[in-house]
């Protein structure tokens, strides 16, 4: 029996062909060739119904080294060959080296994200912490701890998605129940806003969406006043819109704030009515008040000793406003032709 040293053994000389294979193309057919029944391999396997039984068993080893070693070969020098093939492309044809390559597609920041982080750096500036609360919450902080008890009408105005039976577990209505969490973890005095995902179980149309932006704000230390509510209101317009924005307050009702206010802006975009403010000049944007003694006790500050004002910046609308955007549902659409725009 002839040995793989044998140059003249048949795996010798398949072996030698595979490496010395000119092209892809023809180590394809060497493949075909070497690899099949014909091969090496191939002709010892069909031999075997023809040997005595004892020298069967060493014949069929031998075939499978033979395969082996040949599959080795070939998967070498393929890899070798399609290295050359690949070289060849890059230098000659269409391959310019020296070319600068294609640009890098950038993203871009989402309009809400970059309104919060104006409102964060316009705050922080000012003192202000910015925290954040879980938006699914307890009733006790979406409701309950605000001063709205069960039976409650303002309950009904919030539209709530329910996580559990018992009604314990909710989707936070909106980022109120943040201030509670607040007082619980910081020591009067202190300043704080929380921008966060709310939601409302709601019909759904251009100007209401199941889950759109809050920001809240609170502010809680000795002799605050509605003058101060007034003067970081007046501060968080200018530095939305640029300018100083007059501003007008209404009587608001929220059971968590006494008095509780509408504030409404004068019109950015106009003088005399436009479509935004509905030709009325003056637009709804934040509601607010000074925080109800209630809230504070349900948070562990002593109203005696402490006052403080809140405030619910509607962000969304506020990112509408400023983008010119007409219809909510585009926020959180996710539609690529949206976002590009920013
Ligand atoms: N949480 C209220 C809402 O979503 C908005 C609000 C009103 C927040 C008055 C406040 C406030 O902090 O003082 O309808």
């Amino acid at each position: 029996m002839t040995t793989s040293t044998d140059p003249n053994s048949p795996l010798s000389l398949a072996l030698a062909q595979l490496r010395g294979a000119a092209d892809l193309e023809a180590l394809k057919a060497l493949e075909r060739d070497l690899l099949g029944k014909s091969g090496p391999a191939g002709q010892i396997l069909a031999s075997i119904p023809t040997l005595p039984p004892e020298e069967r068993k060493s014949a069929g080893a031998r075939a499978n080294e033979i395969k082996r070693a040949l599959e080795e070969a070939l998967s070498a020098r393929k890899r070798e060959l399609e290295d050359v093939a690949l070289a060849a492309e890059r230098t000659g044809g269409d391959f310019d080296a020296t070319l600068p390559p294609a640009p890098l597609e950038r993203g871009g920041l989402h309009p809400v994200t970059r309104v919060v982080r104006d409102l964060e750096d316009l705050f922080t500036s000012m003192g202000y912490t910015i925290l954040d609360g879980p938006e699914v919450e307890l009733d006790w902080y979406n409701f309950e701890a605000l001063n709205i008890p069960k039976d409650h009408p303002a309950r009904d105005a919030q539209d709530t998605f329910y996580c559990d039976p018992e009604g314990r577990v909710v989707l936070r209505t909106h980022t109120s129940p943040v201030q509670i969490r607040a007082m619980e973890r910081m020591k009067p005095p202190f300043r704080a806003i929380v921008p966060g995902k709310v939601f409302r179980n709601e019909a759904v149309d251009a100007s209401h969406e199941h889950t759109f932006h809050q920001m809240e704000g609170l502010v809680v230390g000795k002799d605050v006043s509605v003058g101060h509510l007034i003067g970081a209101m007046k501060t968080l317009l200018r530095g939305v819109f640029g300018k100083d924005i007059e501003i007008r307050l209404r009587p608001g009702y929220f059971p968590f704030v006494e008095p509780g206010f509408e504030l409404d802006a004068r019109c950015p975009f106009c003088s005399t009515g436009c479509r935004v403010c509905k030709q009325s000049t003056w637009i709804e944007l934040l509601p607010c008040g000074m925080v109800h003694p209630n809230v504070l006790k349900s948070g562990g500050i002593d109203p005696e000793q402490w006052t403080g004002f809140a405030f619910g910046l509607g962000l969304s609308r506020l990112v509408m406003l400023r983008y010119g955007i007409d219809d909510v549902r585009h926020l959180l659409s996710g539609d690529l032709r949206f976002l590009e725009q920013f």
